[in-house]
């Protein structure tokens, strides 16, 4: 089959990024712009100052993907972008100007639905436990997809074909993370900041809820989590962060991996575990869902750390599946879109 090689983008939050990828999964370039220090006072990501960061960079990091990869725009068979979900300021950024270069550079657009892009980017890469490439992942695979967004889990039947299983009722595990960083002072984005306190950190110092854990469903929900941290931070103000963080971490563990056993049961004759999007990217996270695999006879995968958090190769991989299934943006039109279900898109 001829190779096809594709630029992607994304701009649905609060990194820029192109990279350019091809059919043989080859990551050619991988440019992010992080906005985190232009949202790093406001303690999260303001989606107005997010979009017109993503206005003053497209063109740079676009451009910057191509010269890394030695091409320009006619080197390229087709273009990809991230129509949604997200913050719609930012994807409009994104989609209008790959919508722009898709015309005049006369090359197929494909829409990529973020949440696609995380979920399938562990079968452009995936790592091994002892860090080191491991072998593609196949279809059909059992998702834990969890970023600042989302917190779900789905059956991933092909390119376009998911079935949700359960999804947050509250915050997604990001937004918790997110949020006790920002009660800390530790600062913006508070997943890795978090998970960096909570390595010296006592996690039995405090006794955090598990929403949910035992119920006989396949839900999650992670504001009680972040609740209790804050009011054991009212009574007791010089608690040490780092035994709050591992503490706060272990009841994040728990809950996922008594809600992702259900899953599991659930996912009758389902021999893969992958875990994806930004909270994937914690180690002591994928230790525990890849014991948890262990477990129960599966095998598991994640992208590599780099790919976790949001970044163009995934949106660029996700843009060559489609377009190798025949969903471009001409056979399935679409606009960008705040919200936008993994679900829906088999229909
Ligand atoms: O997938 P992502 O980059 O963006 C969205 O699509 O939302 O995920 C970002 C989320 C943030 O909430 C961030 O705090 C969290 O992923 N995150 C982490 C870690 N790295 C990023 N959470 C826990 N531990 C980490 N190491
Ligand atoms: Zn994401």
């Amino acid at each position: 089959m001829k190779k096809i090689i594709c630029l992607g983008i994304e701009s649905s939050c609060d990194e820029t990024a192109a990279a350019v990828v091809d059919s043989d999964k080859n990551i050619l370039s991988h440019v992010i712009y992080s906005q985190a220090p232009e949202h790093r006072e406001w303690g999260g990501v303001v989606p107005e100052l997010a979009a017109r960061a993503h206005i003053l960079a497209i063109d740079l990091v676009a451009a910057q993907a191509l010269r890394d990869a030695g091409m320009d725009a006619r080197d390229i068979d087709i273009i990809a972008a991230t129509a949604g979900p997200g913050l719609i300021g930012g994807v409009i950024v994104g989609w209008e100007f790959a919508a722009g270069l898709a015309m005049s550079a006369n090359k197929p657009l494909i829409a990529v639905n973020h949440l696609e892009g995380h979920a399938l980017v562990p079968r452009l890469r995936c790592e091994s436990d002892s860090g080191g490439d491991a072998a593609a992942v196949d279809f059909p695979y059992l998702l834990l997809l969890a970023s600042g967004g989302h917190t779900q889990t789905l059956i991933a039947r092909g390119v376009g074909r998911y079935e949700l299983l359960g999804q947050t009722l509250d915050d997604s595990a990001g937004e918790a993370f997110d949020k006790v960083a920002k009660m800390l002072g530790l600062g913006y984005p508070g997943g890795p900041a978090v998970e960096r306190e909570a390595a010296h950190g006592n996690p039995k110092a405090f006794r955090f809820p598990r929403p949910l854990c035992g119920q006989d469903n396949l839900d999650f929900s992670f504001s009680g989590i972040k609740t209790a941290v804050r009011m054991t931070l009212g009574k007791t103000p010089d608690a040490v962060a780092a035994d709050i963080c591992a503490s706060f971490q272990q009841a994040v563990i728990d809950a996922i991996i008594d809600r992702l056993g259900r899953a599991i049961a659930r996912a009758v004759g389902i021999k893969t575990l992958v875990a994806a999007g930004g909270v994937a990217a914690n180690r002591a996270i994928r230790g525990a869902i890849s014991s948890l695999a262990a477990e129960n006879g599966m095998r598991f995968a994640a992208p590599p750390i780099k790919l976790c958090a949001d970044n163009g190769a995934m949106i660029a991989w996700a843009g060559i599946e489609n377009y190798l299934a025949g969903n471009t943006a001409a056979a399935r039109p679409t606009a960008p879109r705040p919200r936008w279900p993994l679900e829906e898109l088999a229909s």
